[in-house]
């Protein structure tokens, strides 16, 4: 079948997300059919670097032979089984893998981002009605994302994807945010924070952050001590500090995880994307025994945690997560990244010139180019993702922001190629 074939039959009955499907009688919609590495390719055979890991999720590259075999094997064994009353082994072994990776202590399974944050909110307002406080409100960042179910959205501060339902959604408080990576602004934010935390913190069981970088709000990003000062916050108003890592974790930001720059533990540490290299939808939050111990007691107390999926924990998802942890275990990958974000940085100095460009950042693998402040209705972005389309790259700009999070397996040429291809489509949209 032809590209055109097959878009048409796809938009005969498919519903894409995030989409204006209008769009589709202008924007072309693209049929993958393979991929491999940092390549995705069409039916005709055209390939794009995927420059945003197919929505941040893709590590180790598209059909990774190592992943590949893992789960082969795996379905050779077992493909699903329920986790309540039972067990499996890869689930026993990814486990233990995370609580060591992460200090932390229990680990619960979902299968999507937005499922680990319900979860990780609901436990910490269960945890204190369990030790007989009703606490109602969240606290959370402004400009912050965390998913689209209801309570996902509710925490979230992305103006686009909530305002239609702010009838439908909890109460949250989003609190101040540093204007840039520095430690004053750090500083500064931090001092407007402790007033929230003076006023409401009694009511409020949880405060729900991205460290490092709000990736979904326009890959904004802050310095270390702005999570660190958090935490140190939640410990002296007696507040859980969940910490969704599901965009940043995974060596993604130069750590393995983006807190350990901060050196705190949080409460609550939701993963989800590169968990699995990408590879299928898992996802979890880890906490503290502390948390699971107000959980434990006789059944007719009715204190149990009582959430479910019915593809929590499933073997297949764990047996790609197991597989890309080996793939840590196995090279210097964190090592090599950091190599890599700094010849991105280095070769990205030259949008500075650009006239349409307003600022340039990086946290690690994950890199920001900002545009200036074209209005929403002019659609710059898309501009520049059309451009990438034509000339082999996928970006997906965040409104006037142009970003790139590859696959760690990414090459110096295929790095240099992004970069002029998004340098070039931002260049084409100086003078307009
Ligand atoms: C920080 C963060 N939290 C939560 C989510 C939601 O994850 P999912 O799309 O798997 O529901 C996302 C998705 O982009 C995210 O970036």
């Amino acid at each position: 079948m032809k590209n055109n074939e097959f878009i048409q039959k796809d938009l005969k009955f498919n519903w894409h997300p995030c989409t204006q499907m209008k769009d589709h009688e202008f924007l072309p919609l693209i049929p993958i059919k393979k991929a491999k590495g940092v390549y995705l390719e069409d039916f005709e055979g055209k390939k794009y670097i995927d420059a945003i890991s197919s929505w941040w999720v893709n590590i180790f590259g598209h059909s990774n032979e190592y992943i590949n075999e893992k789960v082969k094997q795996q379905l050779e064994i077992l493909e699903h089984v329920i986790f309540a009353g039972f067990t499996h082994e890869g689930a026993v072994k990814l486990s233990e893998r995370l609580c060591k990776l992460t200090k932390l202590d229990k680990v619960f399974y979902a299968d999507n981002g937005s499922s680990a944050v319900e979860i990780a909110l609901k436990m910490a307002f269960h945890y204190y009605l369990n030790k007989g406080e009703k606490r109602e409100l969240f606290f959370s960042l402004k400009n912050s994302y965390h998913g689209e179910t209801i309570g996902a959205l509710s925490v979230g501060d992305v103006e686009l994807y909530k305002k239609t339902y702010a009838p439908l959604l909890i109460k949250s408080i989003h609190l101040p945010i540093p204007e840039n990576q520095t430690d004053e602004e750090a500083k500064k934010a931090l001092k407007e924070v402790r007033l929230y935390f003076e006023k409401y913190h009694k009511q409020v069981s949880s405060l729900i952050i991205e460290p490092l970088v709000q990736c979904a709000g326009n890959m904004k990003m802050h310095s270390p001590l702005f999570v660190k000062g958090l935490r140190e916050l939640c410990d002296e108003f007696d507040v859980k500090l969940i910490l969704d890592e599901i965009a940043v974790g995974f060596g993604r930001t130069g750590t393995m995880f983006a807190h350990f720059q901060a050196e705190i533990k949080p409460d609550f540490l939701c993963l989800s994307k590169g968990l699995t290299g990408g590879y299928m939808p898992l996802s979890c939050v880890l906490t503290t025994d502390e948390i699971y111990r107000e959980f434990y007691c006789d059944y007719t107390k009715l204190k149990a945690f009582l959430h479910s999926h019915s593809y929590t924990a499933n073997p297949l998802a764990i047996s790609a997560a197991n597989a890309t942890i080996d793939l840590f275990e196995q090279s210097d990958v964190i090592g090599e990244n950091r190599k890599k974000a700094k010849y991105i940085w280095d070769n990205i100095q030259k949008f500075k010139s650009l006239k349409n460009v307003k600022e340039i950042r990086q946290t690690g693998m994950i890199t920001a180019i900002e545009m200036i402040d074209y209005p929403f209705e002019k659609r710059a972005g898309l501009e520049v993702y059309k451009y990438g389309l034509k000339n082999g790259v996928l970006l997906r700009p965040l409104g006037n922001v142009i970003y790139f999070m590859p696959p760690y397996v990414i090459t110096y040429k295929e790095i240099d190629k992004m970069i002029n291809t998004a340098y070039e489509g931002i260049k084409c949209l100086e003078d307009k």
